[in-house]
């Protein structure tokens, strides 16, 4: 299986300080950050495009992954990657096509992600496994940061790794909503190998403290 990763949300972050903040995050321990594009038309928030994340590029050494809950998302799928995010992850719900759409990230160099929100079922995953390198079980309806985890998507995690398991495929396995301490356990225990966590890590001592917390939790 993949390796434990803790990937912080840019989202609750002041973005007033955004640059200091990814490199906070970056400092910090964060293998990898969550970029939450949102449109509001696919989810009722709006957030940044490209031109924020390209801004915060510089700020942090370590990786960048989209996350578009946008409609029409493959319009700028390659000013993301340009940007300098290195995986892109989309909604089915948003796509014509989702196996022509998966397949245009690949080819621009980027891996592809699934994001699979509570109502939407593992299924959509099925025909397009070859193509992903990242699944996202969403454990809260996406939109908004702070939700609390939907532990009812346990299942729906663990049905993911079995098909994950079946495929033989590397593939990771992520959660994304509510994950903080007293989460993270249980979705590590029903398959996910890939955390998100936003708010859960400001209530920390440190951020540090923090993202060493949630990954000894999720190892144990
Ligand atoms: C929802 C977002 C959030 C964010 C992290 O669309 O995707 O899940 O990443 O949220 P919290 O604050 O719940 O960790």
């Amino acid at each position: 299986g993949v390796a434990v990763r803790i990937v912080p949300s840019v989202l609750p972050v002041d973005f007033a300080h955004l640059g200091e903040a990814v490199a906070r995050l970056d400092a910090a321990g964060a293998d990898r950050l969550q970029w939450d594009a949102m449109d509001g038309q696919f989810v009722p928030n709006l957030t940044f495009g490209p031109d924020v994340i390209a801004a915060a590029r510089p700020h942090a050494g370590c990786g960048f992954e989209a996350h578009l809950m946008c409609e029409r998302p493959e319009e700028l799928f390659e000013r993301y990657v340009d940007a300098g995010c290195e995986l892109i992850i989309v909604h089915p719900e948003s796509l014509r096509q989702p196996h022509a759409a998966l397949r245009q990230i690949r080819e621009l160099g980027a891996g592809a992600g699934l994001a699979l929100s509570p109502g939407t079922p593992v299924a959509f995953a099925e025909p397009v496994l070859d193509l992903l390198d990242l699944v996202l079980v969403m454990t809260v309806n996406p939109g908004f940061g702070g939700q609390p985890y939907l532990v009812s998507m346990e299942a729906k995690v663990a049905r993911t790794r079995e098909l994950i398991d079946g495929s033989g495929r590397e593939i990771a396995l992520e959660v994304d909503g509510g994950i903080g301490p007293d989460t993270i356990a249980g979705a590590a225990a029903a398959g996910a190998d890939v955390f998100v966590a936003g708010t859960s890590l400001w209530r920390a001592a440190s951020l540090a403290e923090g993202i060493e917390d949630l990954r000894a939790r999720a190892e144990a």
